[in-house]
């Protein structure tokens, strides 16, 4: 039970904060409002020889390996399909046209066939990659391509790479795009994406201010979920950008998010609401948007494992930027 505020000025914070969390729990018409207002190692040139070497051999994951038996309660397992998506509002985003799908059979490996713990790339770094230096997520992104590595090419309209603040202190790792995402070719614009942007702003940052990304860049047929070779090819890829960004704190979205990155098979319902750690980086794992549009009475948990990372920031309620 929180204690009663004692202040004004606690008061005004506990207010403040009740105004936040009504913001992105409006659609339920605050129904399930509980009030509780107390509730890498740098990516270096070398780096992007290992990013290489890993797509081109890709390790493999947890995601790989065998689903744990009956793993009770099934709040997140299996995923349903999403919700159908909702017309998209906002223009297409401008985007370089991409070449016609003709899948390879094996991707060539562009630049290296080493083993992952090579540093250094027989070929050198990329063009535009000093050697020391940390790739940024263009560099990446270039690195990505018009990716053929997993099936999933096959029926993408587009890559969804990431967006919002490529030095952003806080970035939120999501599952995969959906039908908005995947037209649009931005990560988190669909039904999940709307409240994932309320849920950024009612912490007290603008989506911009973050950077947003997936564990697996293309749409998996019928919002499935991704499949472990998909998550095993994709997954280099995330973490590089994590090393290109490197936040102070990461929010993994989801059961997919936080078991690929922790490398943890734990079910999300017993992972979220604590801090772990990723390669040196605070990592909190909490609900997905989309589970929870499903289940609003959840909100309230993820609510709280926001609020932590908010105080991590030292955010107050009402405190932008
Ligand atoms: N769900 C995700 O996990 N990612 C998106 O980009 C959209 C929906």
């Amino acid at each position: 039970m929180s204690e009663a505020p004692e202040t004004s000025q606690e008061l005004s914070e506990v207010l403040e904060d009740l105004r936040r969390h009504l913001l992105w729990q409006e659609e339920d018409g605050g129904r399930f409002l509980q009030v509780d207002a107390r509730l890498a190692a740098e990516l270096r040139g070398a780096g992007l020889a290992r990013l290489r070497a890993q797509t081109a051999k890709p390790a493999p994951s947890v995601a790989a390996q065998p689903a744990p038996a009956a793993q009770p309660p099934p709040a997140e397992r299996p995923m349903p399909p999403r919700a159908p998506p909702p017309e998209p509002e906002r223009p297409l985003a401008a985007r370089a046209p991409e070449p016609p799908p003709a899948r390879r059979e094996a991707p060539a490996p562009r630049l290296i066939e080493a083993p992952a713990q090579v540093v250094r790339s027989a070929a050198g770094p990329l063009p535009g990659v000093v050697e020391g230096e940390r790739p940024t997520l263009d560099e990446i992104r270039r690195e990505l391509g018009d990716c053929r590595r997993c099936k999933l090419c096959d029926g993408r309209k587009n890559i969804v790479f990431g967006s919002g603040n490529p030095r952003a202190e806080l970035v939120f790792v999501g599952e995969g795009p959906g039908a908005d995402e995947d037209v649009q070719g931005v990560p988190f614009v669909g039904a999940a994406g709307q409240l994932l942007t309320k849920m950024i702003e009612a912490m007290g940052y603008r989506r911009d201010d973050v950077y947003i990304c997936n564990v697996v860049k293309c749409r998996p047929p019928n919002n499935r979920n991704p499949e472990p070779d998909e998550v095993t090819a994709c997954e280099p890829f995330l973490r590089a950008q994590l090393q290109a960004v490197r936040p102070k704190a990461i929010v993994a979205l989801g059961k997919f998010a936080a078991q690929t990155l922790l490398r943890d098979t734990t079910p999300i319902t017993k992972m979220r609401g604590t801090w772990r750690e990723y390669e040196g980086i605070k990592l909190m794992p909490t609900f997905h948007p989309a589970y929870l549009l499903r289940q609003p009475a959840e909100k309230k948990k993820a609510w709280e494992d926001l609020q932590q990372v908010m105080k991590f920031f030292g955010k107050q309620p009402g405190q932008r930027g």
